[in-house]
């Protein structure tokens, strides 16, 4: 099979990719190890930032996200039992969008699948070779039988445990990384939302962060040991432990009920440099990871198949390679920015597990700041609400 770009993995950043391909009028093929059903029904993200659902309606993807998606207009930030608003709207002009990541790909999917362009899902064994020449390829199994497509150009877009960053030779790849004493366990409850607005809670017992997918279904995180093991934590533990948390003295009032999913998350941020080797590009996850407090890894995902799919556009209209070839300095600058806004509210928000009481002054002083100086609010809203990226479209010349 040939194809001009070959994209492994159909999460945020393999399906957002290929739709911004064909657009322009350039051919993809997409292989993913897992089920069509597996990546629309997991659970993971739900925050959509100003720029990427300004994306998402521009290329024709905010038909349902207009109608389903909660946009808020600003969040809590809690601690000592006192919730404190940053008002992203009066400081940024910009809101945020609670929106499922798997609606952001069910909606990726059934537009491939309407313009008639196959997923290729259950696949096995990829393999990528070729990248140092003019002709990668990348190899699979699938119903049994060896299949190769032959492109101009790998995206790597398979996540943070996929074969792409592994492809690259160790010599030509930097790995900045920092790993955090705590995980998230998350849970997706049948609860209403007993806020408007997302709630991180900073409290001495640990941080807890209140959000939601509808009316009807409320996804809660808190903040546990790296190695908990989720039979630890029956309900009534995560419900008593919510409460703790989440209390302030101006009467929230959780509203408890069935729990019907439990996962733990690890927390790690991850950058690996460059993000492109010969003619394989990374993106996504298989290139950086945040740790889940700023809420950017699956916008930063969407930014890269933007940035790509603009300097791949360049490229097959005859624009030389210059793009191309500025992708990793390109992309790296809001990387970093993203990486630092992740850590900064990692940082911030969940208390030492060791108890250490200067650090946990500290991370008190700092919330104190952010939620009476202007100046600090604005700065944590516009990194929250997202920073813009350019668009250079191959259809507008
Ligand atoms: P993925 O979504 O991981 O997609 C990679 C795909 O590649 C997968 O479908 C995988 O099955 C497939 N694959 C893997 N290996 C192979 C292979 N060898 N061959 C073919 N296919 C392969 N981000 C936010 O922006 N906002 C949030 O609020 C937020 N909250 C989060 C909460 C949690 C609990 C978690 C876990 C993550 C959260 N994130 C959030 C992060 C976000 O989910 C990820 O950053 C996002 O999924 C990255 O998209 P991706 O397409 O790069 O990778
Ligand atoms: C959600 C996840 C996050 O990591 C975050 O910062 C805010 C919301 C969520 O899943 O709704």
């Amino acid at each position: 099979m040939r194809t001009q770009v070959a994209i492994v993995g159909a999460g945020p950043a393999g399906l957002t990719l290929a739709h911004l391909l064909h657009l322009q009028g350039i051919e993809s093929v997409v292989l993913e190890t897992r089920s069509r059903s597996y990546v629309e029904n997991r659970v993971r993200a739900g925050v959509l930032e100003q720029p990427t659902v300004d994306l998402l309606r521009e290329v024709g993807l905010g038909e349902r996200l207009d109608r389903e998606g909660m946009r808020h207009l600003g969040t809590t930030l809690r601690f000592r039992d006192r919730s404190h608003r940053v008002d992203f709207v009066g400081l940024t002009g910009s809101t945020i969008t609670v929106y499922g990541q798997q609606e952001v790909v069910k909606d990726l999917i059934a537009a491939r699948l309407d313009a008639g362009l196959p997923v290729e899902f259950d696949v096995a064994e990829t393999a990528i070779d070729g990248i140092d020449g003019d002709r990668p390829r990348v190899r699979y199994r699938k119903d049994g039988a060896e299949h190769v497509v032959e492109a101009d150009v790998v995206a790597g877009c398979d996540g943070s445990h996929g074969v792409s960053a592994a492809t690259v030779p160790t010599h030509a790849l930097t790995r900045f990384e920092r790993t955090y004493p705590y995980a998230w366990l998350g849970i997706l409850a049948r609860t209403r939302p007993s806020s408007e607005e997302l709630v991180y809670a900073s409290h001495d017992a640990g941080f807890a962060l209140h959000s939601m997918r509808s009316p009807t279904l409320t996804r809660q995180y808190l903040q546990v040991a790296p190695d908990t093991d989720v039979a630890e934590w029956p309900d009534d533990r995560i419900w008593a432990e919510l409460r703790l948390r989440l209390h302030d003295e101006d009467g929230f009032a959780l509203d408890e009920g069935e729990i019907v999913e439990k996962g733990v998350t690890q927390m790690r941020s991850l950058v690996v440099e460059p993000m492109q080797h010969g003619r394989l590009f990374l993106l996504g996850d298989a290139a950086h990871i945040v740790p889940p407090t700023g809420a950017k890894g699956m916008n930063l995902a969407v930014a890269d198949a933007c940035v790509l799919s603009n300097a791949l556009g360049a490229f097959y209209a005859g624009a030389g390679t210059a793009r191309l070839d500025a992708y990793t300095e390109t992309c790296l600058r809001r990387v970093w920015r993203a990486e630092h806004f992740s850590w900064f509210m990692t940082s911030m928000l969940h208390p030492p597990p060791d108890g250490d009481p200067f650090e946990r002054r500290l991370q008190l002083s700092q919330l104190d700041y952010v939620t009476s100086s202007a100046p600090a609010a604005t700065s944590l809203a516009e990194n929250y609400v997202g920073l813009p990226f350019a668009r250079h479209w191959a259809w507008e010349g």
